[in-house]
């Protein structure tokens, strides 16, 4: 039996072969943080303090860390079979988990589609919309809409649809055919709105314009994040989510939604499409599906998009896609277990009876020095801070570093404080948040 590593025995002696993703390594490699344990609301880190989770690792620990009836539903699966392949075969676990899952997705989007990540979720979403319109007789619809300032991952099709500038710039040619709508930040009129703003509605008219460009028989879907997270959590104007919807139905064209961050009870229900009441064709979602424990992404499509493929299809494979892992029974053992928790704590609807205190909280921070607006949603909330002159996203960092040092983990994109904590959180963890942020602020210049 190995024995379990300890806390001291954990700080390694050489940091160099890790090359380290979206990180900077030099800073960090000079001034490590190593964190090395992890229980419910807290990490626990190399130097023994308890680091307060403010954003649920990133933004996927949903029901909080170490949750035992998961690590004893791995550890079952494990010991009875570890893998088995999903082509031409399958296992009872994984089926049993698309079901189970199928209960908690929109009515009518009960088709599963397995990843390991949400980049590979939305390459498949993407390959499937372009798949479904060449079955339907519709080939010409090969067009993908993103928009400005969305993030969908790093795989090619991510971040062609995607519009993250850092993301792109390097990586080019990116996919071709690829449009974007204009982002929906708009401090001018939007500052400081508590949950959805007033004004931007009509933000969703720009897929008409590009209907216009382009004409709607090339485009086969737009994607976009119902609440952008990694950019610095833009909430959706009030009625900008319907409209699009009423957008792309009036053209037959596709609504893919990236409810990564969105999904498992972040906004107080099972997704943002239910928040909003804007069912989408396609939803990708991962992190919070497994809470994390085992990586794990999907596709849930609508009915009639898997139908489509079932009927249209010549006898034999409908889509050929897939990967080694899609429906890991690890993943399928874990994700049962997480969806089980979220059932008996309610955790799906938990945000729901915080968010008010949650807002409150983040709205106290407004006066504090540099802060140019709070955004919030469910339990989710965004600080922007005025950058620095000639040192973009600095401010933010050193805020990070100060909360870190002090207790809290908390996520900056740019000059914006981003915070999702596990939805297990209580009234009290809030008032660190707000307390160990706010001091933060003040003391960085
Ligand atoms: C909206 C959104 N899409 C996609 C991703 C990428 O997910 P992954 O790292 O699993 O590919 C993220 C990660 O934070 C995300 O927030």
């Amino acid at each position: 039996m190995n024995k379990p590593i300890t806390t001291a025995e954990a700080q390694p002696n050489d940091l160099e072969a890790f090359w380290m993703p979206f990180t900077d390594n030099r800073q960090f490699k000079a001034a490590p943080r190593l964190l090395v344990g992890a229980k419910d609301m807290h990490y626990r880190s190399h130097d023994g303090r308890d680091i307060l989770d403010g954003t649920a690792g990133l933004w996927c620990c949903n029901a909080g860390h170490g949750r035992a009836e998961i690590t004893a539903a791995i550890k079952a699966q494990a010991e009875t079979m570890d893998y088995a392949p999903n082509f031409q075969m399958g296992n009872p676990l994984v089926f049993e988990f698309a079901s189970r899952l199928a209960e908690v997705t929109p009515e009518g989007m009960d088709r599963i589609f397995f990843t390991n990540s949400v980049s590979e979720a939305v390459d498949t979403a993407l390959k499937i919309a372009l798949a479904y319109h060449r079955v339907r007789g519709e080939g010409g619809r090969t067009r993908l809409i993103g928009r400005e300032r969305g993030y969908h991952g790093v795989g090619f099709g991510g971040i062609s649809v995607g519009g993250i500038v850092s993301n792109r710039k390097f990586f080019g040619p990116l996919l071709n055919g690829v449009d974007h709508l204009r982002h929906t930040h708009v401090p001018e009129k939007n500052a400081f709105s508590r949950g959805e703003p007033e004004w931007g509605a009509e933000l969703a008219d720009d897929l008409e314009r590009l209907v216009q460009l382009h004409d709607a028989s090339t485009i086969a879907a737009v994607i976009v994040e119902p609440v952008a997270g990694s950019t610095g959590v833009l909430i959706p104007p009030k009625g900008y989510l319907q409209r699009l919807r009423e957008i792309c139905d009036r053209h037959g064209i596709l609504l893919i939604f990236d409810e990564v961050i969105t999904g498992f009870g972040r906004l107080g229900s099972s997704f943002a499409a239910e928040h909003f009441d804007v069912k989408p064709d396609m939803m990708l979602i991962a992190k919070g599906l497994t809470n994390a424990a085992v990586p794990m992404g999907a596709v849930v499509c609508r009915d009639e998009i898997y139908q489509t493929f079932l009927d249209g299809s010549p006898a034999g494979i409908e889509l050929f896609h897939g990967y080694t892992y899609s429906g890991h029974p690890l993943a399928a053992a874990a994700g049962l277990a997480a969806l089980e928790i979220y059932r008996e704590e309610g955790l799906l609807e938990r945000g729901r009876e915080l968010a008010d205190y949650w807002e409150d909280g983040m709205h106290s921070m407004r006066d504090l020095p540099h802060v140019i607006d709070v955004r919030n949603l469910g339990i989710i909330g965004g600080v922007e801070l005025e950058p620095r002159e000639g040192q973009p996203t600095k401010r933010a960092v050193d805020c990070f570093l100060d909360c870190y040092e002090n207790g809290l983990l908390i996520r900056t994109t740019g000059d914006i404080i981003a915070l999702s904590p596990p939805l297990i959180l209580e009234r009290e963890h809030i008032d660190r948040i707000v307390d160990t942020l706010s001091a933060a602020i003040k003391r960085v210049h």
